[in-house]
C-alpha cells in the first residue's frame, strides 16, 4: 500500500518514511529540496535496503501533483511540505501564506480531482500541524480542545489550514483527515544516517546545542531565566522524531481502518527546561555545552507541554523515548555529520 509523503525528504518526512516501510507500507516521497538535500535518498536506501520512489517537484503545481497521484494511486497522503521557521515567517509573511496555505490548497484540489474521477477510495490525509496553534496556553498540560490562536504568520498558516480541513470534511463526508499537532520534535534515527539539518544558524534549541557540543558554535544563548518555571528557563515537550514517526504510522492506520477524522496532540506529556536539555546533552555527548543567559526571545511562552491522552485512546500511540535517548541520537547524527548532508 503506497503512501505519498509531501516534503518526504525533510526531517520528519524522512524518519516517517523509514517507519512506514517497517510497518509494511510503500512510501512515495515528493519534495522540491527547498529545505532538504538529495543525499537523504541515499541514506534512506542504506537504512531500509530499498530505493523509495521519489518525485521531485513543487506541491504548488496542482496538475503535476494530480499526475503523481494518478500514477502512484496512494491509499493516503501525509502532508509535511511547507516552510517552518517562525522568525522568517515574521519577516516574509507572504512566503509562508503562499507556500503553506497555497501548498495545502493545491494538494487538496489535486486529491479532490483524482477522487472525482475515481470515487472508489476515500481521500485520506494526515496533516502536520503544530502546538504553535495553542499560542500562549493559559495552563498546562494542553488538551486538543484548548482555544487556538496565533502569534506569527507560520502559526497563522497552520491555523488556517486546520480550518480549511474542517470545512472540507464538513462539505465532503468521504474525506478522512488526521491532524497531528506536534510538540517539539528532536533527535535522529539511531543509525546516525538521517537527522535534522537546519540551514544557517539553527533557531531551535536542540540543533543549536548539538552545534555547540561539536565545537561549531562557542556557546548557547539561553533566552531568559526569569520565567515562572522551576529553574526560570522555558519548558517544552521534546519528543523523539522516532516516536513522532510512529505516530504517523498509527494515524494512517487509524484513518484507513476506522475512517473517522481526528485531531490529536503528539507529545510525551512532560516538559523539560532549557537547562535540563543542556545537562542531558552534556551527558550524552561527553562534551561541555557552555551557555550564557540572554534576554527573553520575543514571542516565546514560559511552558508548553501536551496532554497526549487522546492520541493514546484513538491511535493506541504513546511516546516511549526519553530525553537522554533524544540527546544520544541527536549527538550520534551531529558528530557523524557535523555539516549535515552537505558533507
Ligand atoms: P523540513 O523543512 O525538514 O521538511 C519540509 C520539507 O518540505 C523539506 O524537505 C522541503 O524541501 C519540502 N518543501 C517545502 N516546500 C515545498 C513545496 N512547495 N513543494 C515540495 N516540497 C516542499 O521540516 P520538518 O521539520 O520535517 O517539518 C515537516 C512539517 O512538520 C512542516 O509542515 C512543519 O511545519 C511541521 N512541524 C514541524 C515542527 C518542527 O519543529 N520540526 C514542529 C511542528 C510542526
Ligand atoms: N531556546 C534558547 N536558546 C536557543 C534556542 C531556543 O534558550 O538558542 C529556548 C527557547 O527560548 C525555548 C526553548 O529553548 O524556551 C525551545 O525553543 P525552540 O526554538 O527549540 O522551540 P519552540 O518551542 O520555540 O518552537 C518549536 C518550533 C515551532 C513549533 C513549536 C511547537 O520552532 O515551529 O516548537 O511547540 F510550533
Amino acid at each position: 500500500m503506497k503512501v505519498l509523503l509531501t516534503g518526504g525528504a525533510g526531517y520528519i518526512g524522512s524518519h516517517t518514511a523509514v517507519a512506514l516501510i517497517e510497518a509494511g507500507f510503500e512510501p512515495v516521497l515528493l519534495d522540491n529540496f527547498a529545505n532538504s538535500h538529495p543525499v537523504v535518498l541515499d541514506r534512506l536506501a542504506r537504512i531500509t535496503g530499498q530505493t523509495m520512489p521519489f518525485e521531485q517537484g513543487d506541491v504548488l503545481d496542482t496538475p503535476w501533483v494530480e499526475d503523481v497521484l494518478r500514477r502512484h494511486r496512494p491509499v493516503g497522503v501525509i502532508h509535511f511540505a511547507g516552510d517552518k521557521a517562525v522568525g522568517e515567517s515574521v519577516a516574509l509573511p507572504l512566503k509562508y501564506f503562499h507556500n503553506n496555505i497555497g501548498g495545502a490548497v493545491s494538494l487538496l484540489r489535486a486529491m479532490e480531482a483524482v477522487h472525482a474521477q475515481d470515487p472508489s477510495t476515500a481521500p485520506t490525509l494526515v496533516f502536520s500541524s503544530s502546538a504553535t496553534v495553542y499560542g500562549d496556553p493559559a495552563t498546562v498540560p494542553i488538551t486538543e480542545d484548548f482555544p487556538r490562536s496565533h502569534t506569527n504568520p507560520y502559526g497563522h498558516s497552520k491555523l488556517v489550514i486546520e480550518d480549511m480541513l474542517t470545512a472540507l470534511c464538513a462539505a465532503r463526508p468521504a474525506w478522512r483527515v488526521g491532524t497531528l499537532r506536534y510538540f517539539n520534535p528532536v533527535g535522529a534515527h539511531p543509525s546516525g544516517l538521517i537527522g535534522e539539518d537546519p540551514a544557517g544558524i539553527p533557531n531551535n534549541l536542540m540543533p543549536y546545542v548539538a552545534q555547540v557540543a561539536v565545537g561549531q558554535r562557542e556557546h548557547l544563548n539561553v533566552y531568559g531565566n526569569d520565567y515562572p518555571t522551576p529553574d526560570g528557563t522555558g519548558v517544552r515537550d521534546y519528543i523523539h522524531v522516532q516516536d513522532l514517526a510512529a505516530g504517523h504510522v498509527a494515524a494512517i492506520q487509524a484513518l484507513l481502518s476506522r475512517g473517522e477524522s481526528f485531531t490529536v496532540n503528539l507529545g510525551t506529556g512532560s516538559g523539560h527546561s532549557v537547562l535540563d536539555v543542556v545537562r542531558a546533552f552534556e551527558k550524552a555527548s561527553g562534551r561541555p555545552v557552555p551557555y550564557r543567559i540572554a534576554p527573553r526571545r520575543a514571542g516565546d511562552v514560559a511552558q508548553c507541554w501536551a496532554d497526549p491522552a487522546r492520541a493514546s485512546r484513538l491511535l493506541g500511540w504513546q511516546a516511549k523515548l526519553t530525553l537522554d535517548q533524544m540527546c544520544a541520537d541527536a549527538w550520534r547524527w551531529q558528530s557523524a555529520n557535523p555539516n549535515g548532508y552537505k558533507g
